[in-house]
């Protein structure tokens, strides 16, 4: 076999055998194939596509390029859940104890935030204490004890992804539904869960900017949990503006918080709750998702979720006191209001500006090596669809940052306030 016939098969618009994909995945890792052969094969499949076959085969390979987590030792359906990103997105802190708290086990590798996007890990670094480099035999003990644990992702996990995604990010070729849906699902089968949720994301904020996208990527993923015999399940849901009212990750942690006492913002409690029952339904502890749902609100309302997240944030040494007490957690030195310059009613919040200004406040990071200031952040004080004055508080910034005049100015003009409320959709899909 050679490189150079499977760069041509795919380049004339012809299908890859598995063998092929085995050659290519296995050679590359090694450095037999160069990276400038790899960068023509991933441009003919960007160009050319793929069909299902060949996504899973691709899928498959690269999943066996590394490690794989056993946690077939851990008793009941181990379940993940995964989301392609997007601002204010700390649904996997309240969904995982929320049905934990009614006896599923959530086994979930997490990642960074990168420019816009925040990161779980990141949101669990910000509460003192915690550690997310549990080791494998920690990992399965404390999902076997408590149903719930988030660390970040083994080194030797998958490294056919990690080359190959470094080298789509400097090719032009990251934007192709074949090479993102391979990317995810490689990695959320190699941490070994028996059933995923994928909640892929469209809108301003997100990595798919119509649902029309949104929705092919979520049915490729979906397509290749069926021929690898995974229970996967995706939602497609809204980020044509930030979720919840806050960015940034002690503030995140905050909603956090509140969300599981009852009391969050009404678009992250309701995405919980259904993304919470279809992985309760998945997990084989409900029959139906309207009776996990009825029991998921039953765990907010008598204390029983929340808990959950101090058990589970605890034993992974965080200081349950910042939990209990979340006025202990530092607040930035300058907090800064933003005014809405006209009267109306909110009809947009461009969601990647807003990611964008947190992370220019101290939030995120533009590269991986940045440290991130966890007290800088925007909460908002108005989501699509509210009636605001000229005058009245748009949102407020979190920051040790002085000279914020610029991103002032950007996350005004982020609220696109009309004269009357513009009719959008922002339905939640399931595909399954
Ligand atoms: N996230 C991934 O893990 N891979 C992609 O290709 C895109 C988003």
């Amino acid at each position: 076999m050679d490189i150079l016939d499977i760069i041509a098969k795919k380049r004339d618009k012809k299908v890859l055998t598995r063998e092929e994909i085995h050659y290519f995945i296995k050679n590359y890792v090694s450095g037999e194939i160069k990276d400038y052969q790899a960068s023509a094969l991933l441009m003919a499949i960007y160009l050319n596509g793929m069909n299902n076959q060949e996504i899973s085969d691709l899928t498959d390979e690269m999943k066996n390029s590394g490690d794989t987590l056993d946690l077939s030792d851990i008793p009941g359906v181990k379940v993940d859940k995964h989301s392609t990103g997007g601002v204010g997105d700390k649904v996997s802190l309240i969904l995982g104890p929320m049905i934990a708290s009614l006896g599923a086990k959530l086994a979930k590798m997490s990642g960074r935030g990168l420019g816009h996007t925040g990161g779980t890990l990141d949101k669990l670094e910000s509460i003192p204490g915690c550690r997310i480099n549990l080791s494998e035999e920690e990992f399965k003990k404390q999902v076997r004890e408590i149903g719930i644990a988030i660390i970040g992702q083994n080194e030797d996990l998958d490294p056919a992804d990690k080359k190959l995604y470094a080298l789509r990010d400097v090719t032009g070729t990251v934007a192709s539904i074949p090479l993102i849906a391979s990317s995810i699902m490689s990695k959320k089968l190699a941490s070994g869960s028996d059933a995923i949720l994928l909640d892929v994301k469209y809108g301003s904020g997100a990595f798919m900017k119509t649902m029309k996208d949104a929705k092919k990527l979520a049915v490729t993923m979906v397509n290749i949990g069926k021929s690898l015999n995974k229970d996967v399940k995706a939602e497609v849901t809204d980020m044509d503006q930030p979720l919840g009212m806050a960015v940034g990750n002690n503030l995140e942690v905050k909603e956090v918080i509140d969300t599981l006492h009852g009391r969050g913002p009404k678009d992250i409690t309701e995405l919980c709750l259904d993304s919470g029952a279809i992985m309760l339904v998945q997990a084989k502890i409900f029959n139906n998702k309207e009776e996990a749902h009825k029991a998921l609100v039953e765990n907010i309302n008598n204390g029983k979720a929340f808990e959950k997240f101090v058990e589970f944030i605890s034993a992974q040494g965080g200081d349950k006191e910042y939990l209990y007490h979340p006025e202990k957690f530092p607040v930035a030195k300058n907090i800064i209001p933003v005014y809405s310059l006209r009267s109306g009613y909110v009809n947009r919040i461009d969601a990647l500006t807003i990611g964008e200004s947190s992370m220019r406040l101290g939030g995120g990071r533009e590269t991986l090596d940045d440290v991130i200031d966890m007290s800088a952040g925007i909460v908002l004080n108005k989501k699509i669809g509210d009636h605001v004055e000229k005058g009245e508080l748009l949102a407020t910034l979190y920051t040790n940052k002085d000279n914020t005049k610029e991103i002032y100015d950007k996350v005004v003009r982020a609220f696109r306030v009309g004269k009357t409320v513009l009719k959008r959709n922002s339905e939640r899909i399931l595909i399954e």
